[in-house]
Order: structure tokens, then C-alpha cells, then sequence
């Protein structure tokens, strides 16, 4: 059984992405880390521990990540984040504060202590800044070349950026860490725009989860239908929110779900392109590459797993 670390921003496509990692069968999440975007790093931990509460895994360890970018000294939430994901980052759902604590361990040391523990065996999925993976790495070089793949979402290869023309939310806030673990020998995936932006769920589906009745399959419709609500406000052209953080989950376990390119890839730290995700002119005449990114999705087979998975685990 491969072992997972979720990297996390909790937030709404977050917790789904929690959801779809506790649901699969062929998977142990070992831990979850923490870290700042929809909300602050702490408040992160929190609604992953509200999460795994509320979906019975009060089994599975929290820790806390970097509360900024490594470039800069703060961390405010943005207001388009608090507009999609809620302020509480959860769709203003109030799910009660978790009776445990997160870990005394922080983030960084428990992905350097798995990777050593797993090797191979290990999928480190961030689907948030990747400040903390980008620690790891400066502090213990060796675990890029122990972790099996690191499957993130982030990036947009072959479409526009999400919160400025060329950048997606999770590089945005930090590209220098997300340049420093794409040009590293790590085993990457790109879950980017480029596929995240086609897998969209509905209110059919949320009410189907409504019907079912359990508490859990309550609480995540109604926090999946405020995230419903303001892609239809931001984004009317889509019919449905975007499905990003789960997707990384479901790549990571069976990477038949999407079509990658194989190539070597940078982050562009500086404007007027800063976050712009591309092909490293200075590596492409190497003979490998270390990132597979996704360019195409099997939407039905995708959407049709995510909801056979997750209608499961909120049934019980
Ligand atoms: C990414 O940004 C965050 O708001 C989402 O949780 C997702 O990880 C999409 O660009
Ligand atoms: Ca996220």
C-alpha cells in the first residue's frame, strides 16, 4: 500500500481532496501538513482537523507548515480566496473546533522523517504553496531522490492563470519555492489548470450527497454548494466548480487519468511573468525529464470515481 502526505491550504477543494484520499482503498494518508492561501497555516490545520473529525480519522496526525512564502515575511489572505472558499475557508460552514491538537512535529520535519521512513513507497501531494516542500528539500537534498513522486496541484502549462494572466493561486504565492522543487530531481506530476479546470461538479451532485442524510454527506454539500455559488459568481462560463485538489489525489493513485507530457520545468520568479509555469530553456536538451504534466483528462471516468468514492465513505 503506497503512503500519502496531503500539503494542504484547507480549503473547500482542500477537504474534498481529504475526502478522496480517506475513501481510496489503495492508499494510507500518513499525515497532513499545513499550509497558508484560503486561509492562514493555522487555521488550515484546524479545518483539517475538523475534517478528519467529522469523517471519523481522528487516527490521522496534523502538522503545522510555514505561515509564508519564502520570500516574504507575511501572509494575508486574499479577498478572491476568502470569495470562493468562504472567510472561515470552509464555505462559512460551522463545523465544531476539533477536541485534539495539531502535532508538536512541524510539517517540514515529518515530510524529511517519511520520505526517509518510505522512500519509494511515498506520495507527497501539495495542493497548495509549496513553501514547506520547498524547506524540505533545502534542509535534506537527499529525499528527492527517495520519495516515490511528488503529485501537486498547481500551474497552468497550456491555459491562463487563475489570479493573474500567466499564475495560478498556489504557484502565485510562492514561486520561488515552487522553481526551487521544479528544478530539483524530484519525481514530479503537474496537476494544473490545464486539466483541474475541465472536472466540474454540480449541485446534482451535492444533492445527491444532501439525500443521503448522513453528516457528513450534509456538511459537504453545504460547503461544496458555497464553493458552487461563487464559481457561478467569478466564473459563469464554467457551470460548476473546479474540482483541483481532489484531481492531484486522484492522479497520484492512478496516473491513467490523465495524459502527461514529459518535460523540464521552471517557475518564473520575476514580472512581468512571475508564476508562469514553463519549459526551463537551460534544461531542454537533457535526455530525461522529471516533470509529467497533465494535459488531458478522462473527465467521465474521473467525475464518475470521485462520486463513487466519496457517496461511499459519507454514507457511513
Ligand atoms: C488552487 O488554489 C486554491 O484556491 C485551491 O484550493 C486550489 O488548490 C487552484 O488554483
Ligand atoms: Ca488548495
Amino acid at each position: 500500500q503506497k503512503k500519502m502526505i496531503l500539503d494542504l491550504d484547507t480549503g473547500i477543494d482542500d477537504a474534498l481532496a481529504i475526502a478522496y484520499a480517506l475513501a481510496s482503498d489503495e492508499v494510507d494518508l500518513i499525515g497532513i501538513t499545513s499550509t497558508y492561501g484560503n486561509v492562514v497555516t493555522a487555521e488550515a490545520g484546524q479545518n483539517s482537523l475538523r475534517i478528519l473529525e467529522l469523517l471519523g480519522r481522528t487516527d490521522i496526525p496534523v502538522y503545522l507548515g510555514l505561515p509564508h512564502s519564502s520570500t516574504t515575511d507575511h501572509f494575508d489572505v486574499m479577498q478572491v480566496s476568502k470569495d470562493i472558499h468562504g472567510v472561515n475557508g470552509i464555505g462559512e460552514v460551522s463545523l465544531p473546533t476539533a477536541p485534539r491538537a495539531v502535532e508538536n512535529k512541524s510539517a517540514v520535519d515529518f515530510m524529511i522523517e517519511a520520505a526517509r521512513q518510505y522512500g519509494d513507497d511515498l506520495i507527497i501531494v501539495p495542493t497548495g504553496p509549496m513553501t514547506n516542500l520547498a524547506a524540505a528539500l533545502a534542509q535534506a537534498p537527499e529525499i528527492t531522490a527517495l520519495v516515490g513522486n511528488v503529485t501537486f496541484m498547481g500551474g497552468a502549462l497550456t491555459v491562463p492563470g487563475n489570479v493573474t494572466e500567466v499564475g495560478e493561486a498556489n504557484i502565485n504565492q510562492d514561486p520561488a519555492a515552487a522553481d526551487q522543487v521544479l528544478r530539483s530531481p524530484f519525481n514530479l506530476t503537474m496537476v494544473g489548470l490545464d486539466v483541474t479546470l475541465r472536472t466540474l461538479l454540480t449541485k446534482k451532485e451535492t444533492q445527491l450527497w444532501r439525500d443521503l442524510g448522513t453528516k457528513s454527506s450534509v456538511a459537504f454539500a453545504n460547503i461544496v454548494d458555497y464553493y458552487i455559488d461563487a464559481y457561478a459568481a467569478l466564473n459563469p462560463q464554467l457551470h460548476g466548480c473546479a474540482l483541483h485538489d481532489p484531481l492531484a489525489v486522484g492522479v497520484a493513485l492512478d496516473p491513467s487519468l490523465v495524459q502527461t507530457i514529459g518535460l523540464n520545468m521552471k517557475v518564473e520568479t520575476e514580472a512581468p511573468f512571475a508564476a508562469r509555469t514553463v519549459g526551463d530553456v537551460d534544461r531542454l536538451d537533457l535526455p530525461t525529464t522529471n516533470v509529467q504534466v497533465a494535459v488531458n483528462v478522462d473527465v467521465p471516468k474521473y467525475l464518475q470515481r470521485f462520486m463513487h468514492r466519496l457517496t461511499a465513505l459519507f454514507a457511513h
